[in-house]
């Protein structure tokens, strides 16, 4: 379910909280949107410095009375754009993770200076411990195909490490005649479980290190990382553009999961064509969209027939 205000942020009253914020403003880049040249579908994005400032304080001012107490914000923002945004946020947020979204492979037609692949979006909330889903990306194609080389009945696996690093301290115990000097990175009780599964790989070479089987078939991918290099920007994937800076569904879908559960409200404060709300129906959340600019109307509804 989403509800659409066109109005502007600064001027609408809502009355709820929200879990997860989705902020993706303009970004200071001394432009007009357009969709091409006989479509004029878009927004203005030139400001002052002064007034792109005052601009974004206000809108953070109000996202933050806005969110849940355990509830995120994700602001997005281009890597050149960063400065202004990022002086307000850490003015008001205590709790501030950058996610880096390599929203592009490579830039072909830049002449004088580097091709800007990157957003920054920053995760931000009010406690140390915000709702938050543990998410998978899909494992490097050379890794799944040279890290998992060892072989038993269960089929192949890679090795984890049970021993800690040098620079920490682990659990100190004796097990079966090993004894790390760093430790053990689980306990005592953990280890033997792994051990009664036959899940722990024993070196052929005496003295060397215990590993923990990590099987191919079971592994979703790595926990989500703070770098974002699986999700292709809408130019270079097959989703079509309804809207000049209208972002991929999957990023929305990975943010949304992440920081929210089903039935939870999530609000987009500058929608443009409803990325959030596409997400939002296919994960079972709630939604509400707000934009100043009235052609997003029937972008939106779009997605929904
Ligand atoms: C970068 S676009 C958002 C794109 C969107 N995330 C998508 O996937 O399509 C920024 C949007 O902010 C809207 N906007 C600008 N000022 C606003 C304001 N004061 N209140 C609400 N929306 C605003 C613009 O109309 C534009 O649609």
């Amino acid at each position: 379910m989403y509800d659409l205000h066109i109005k502007s942020l600064l001027d609408i009253e809502l009355e709820q909280k929200y879990r997860t914020i989705y902020f993706d403003p303009p970004f200071n880049s001394n432009r007009n949107y357009v969709m091409g040249e006989n479509n004029s579908t878009g927004f203005t994005d030139k400001w002052t410095d002064e007034a792109y400032e005052d601009f974004i304080t206000k809108c953070i001012n109000k996202l933050y009375e806005l969110l849940e107490k355990d509830g995120t914000l994700f602001f997005h923002i281009s890597a050149l754009g960063m400065y202004i945004p990022e002086k307000v946020v850490r003015a008001k947020f205590k709790y501030i993770e950058p996610i880096f979204w390599k929203k592009a492979r490579s830039k072909n037609n830049v002449k004088n200076k580097l091709g800007t692949t990157i957003d920054i979006i920053w995760k931000c909330s009010k406690i140390a411990k915000p709702k938050f889903n543990i998410v998978y990306q899909p494992k490097d194609p050379k890794y799944l195909k040279t890290g998992f080389t060892n072989k038993d009945t269960r089929g192949h696996y890679s090795l984890g490490h049970l021993i800690t690093e040098p620079t920490k301290v682990g659990y100190m115990y004796e097990f079966m005649g090993y004894n790390p000097t760093t430790g053990w990175r689980i306990k005592e009780t953990e280890l033997t479980k792994l051990f009664e599964d036959d899940r722990i790989h024993f070196p052929l070479k005496k003295g060397a290190k215990l590993y923990k089987k990590i099987y191919l078939h079971e592994n979703p991918g790595k926990p989500c990382t703070d770098l974002w290099d699986d999700i292709h920007s809408i130019s270079q994937g097959a989703e079509g553009r309804r809207y000049p800076t209208a972002k991929p569904i999957k990023l929305l879908e990975r943010i949304i999961q992440i920081s929210s559960d089903p039935g939870d409200w999530v609000l987009d404060p500058m929608c443009g064509s409803g990325t959030t709300a596409g997400a939002c129906e296919s994960l079972g959340r709630n939604c509400t969209l707000i934009d100043v600019n009235p052609e997003v109307v029937e972008i939106v509804k779009s997605r929904f027939t």
